[in-house]
């Protein structure tokens, strides 16, 4: 396997020390760039593109063109394991994500296997190795799952909702139907992750995107827990080298002190979380990755730079710290400002790296 040439990114996440603040953004292969919407295209609609693995490593490898990203994403979706789960996923225009046959009641929870990820999910796998062949080890290759709260939202509610209704009302008035689902997820995301790092992934992320709907005790009960198992189960060194963990809960700013405890080795934050303050309440036990607004990257390039320089300030010296987003990049945003984003997060965290 080809030697890392920037391992940037895996250093800070380690808290080891880089000679800048490493930066990529959560969706950087997208709808923004004109390039994405082609290859799309050409595979024919969105999951066509994840299972077709030569064209899922182009647009992973698309925004590296343009830009001094500091790591590679796996192109995919946290979806494809309910889908391997026999789900039926497809996307509505317009819609977002909805499943053919949801899990709303206890037997069709009873009923759900854990997949094979080398068979069913054979397609991711083949995507990853392919990449991290591609990239030649120009930067580390970021694998990814939901959580199991997360993937569980989309699979009983049948598909994206505003107010968790069906979930919420499974787990308050079902408990044992919605642990058994999230326990199932949980033993398929170790499995699926850890196929993921067997293929070539180098550092792994899970994206709890909507743990911040949950109130505080129903969040340790249903997301965080789940989280903790999959940790547990996690290959954390392949290859020589570490294999860093980072949790994102979207909306758990109040939680850090909790997610920390879990034994990953980054979190994720989201925009509305002042990331000075994140660092004195967990910046001893984990690195933190964010967390400026991605509709920051609407503003004049002036505006984003000041912004740029205030997420810096506010980390301070030293590692520990991976520039991102607080979410994924819209899709309306002009290719040329995340140029700007990134090329001002490496002039201006220099100076912090002494
Ligand atoms: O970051 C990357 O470049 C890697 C690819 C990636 C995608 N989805 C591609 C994608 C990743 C890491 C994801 C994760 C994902 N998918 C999450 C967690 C992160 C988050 O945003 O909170 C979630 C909740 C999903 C579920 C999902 N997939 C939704 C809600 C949608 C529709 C979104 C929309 O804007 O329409 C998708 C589809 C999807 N996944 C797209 C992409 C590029 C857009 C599909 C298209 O090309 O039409």
């Amino acid at each position: 396997m080809a030697e890392l040439k920037n391992d940037r990114y895996l250093r800070a996440l380690l808290k080891q020390p880089v000679d800048m603040t490493p930066v990529w953004m959560m969706r950087q292969a997208g709808r923004y760039l004109p390039e994405y919407k082609a290859t799309r295209a050409q595979a024919g609609d969105f999951m066509s593109l994840c299972k077709n693995h030569e064209l899922a490593c182009e647009v992973t490898l698309q925004p590296l063109r343009r830009y001094e990203l500091d790591a590679a994403i796996l192109f995919s979706d946290i979806l494809t394991v309910p889908d391997a789960m026999g789900l039926g996923l497809y996307f509505e225009a317009g819609e977002g994500p909805r499943f053919e046959r949801p899990t709303d009641t206890i037997d069709a929870i009873k009923k759900l296997a854990v997949p094979d990820p080398e068979d069913e999910l054979g397609y991711v796998m083949k995507a990853v190795s392919t990449i991290r062949r591609e990239l030649n080890g120009q930067v580390p290759l970021i694998g990814f799952s939901g959580s199991p709260w997360t993937l569980a939202t989309y699979m009983v509610e049948g598909g994206s909702s505003k107010t968790f209704e069906k979930i919420k009302k499974m787990a308050y008035a079902e408990p044992a139907a919605l642990h058994m689902l999230l326990d199932k997820l949980a033993d398929s995301v170790t499995l699926y992750l850890n196929a993921q790092v067997a293929n070539g992934a180098q550092s792994l992320m899970i994206f709890d995107s909507w743990g911040g709907a949950l109130s505080h005790t129903a969040y340790r009960e249903f997301s965080l827990r789940y989280m903790q198992k999959i940790v547990d189960g996690l290959t954390r060194f392949a290859d020589g080298r570490q294999v860093p963990v980072t949790l994102f809960t979207k909306g758990g700013g109040l939680w850090l002190e909790a997610m920390a405890e879990t034994g990953c080795d980054a979190l994720g934050l989201d925009w509305t979380v002042d990331i000075a303050d994140a660092r004195r309440r967990v910046g001893h036990k984990v690195a933190l990755q964010g967390n400026m607004d991605p509709s920051m990257l609407y503003a004049p390039i002036p505006r984003i730079e000041e912004e740029v320089s205030q997420i810096l300030a506010g980390y301070g010296e030293g590692s520990g710290h991976v520039f991102n987003l607080g979410h994924g990049i819209h899709q309306h945003v002009d290719p040329e400002h995340a140029g700007a984003f990134i090329k001002a997060v490496h002039a201006q965290s220099k100076q912090y790296h002494k």
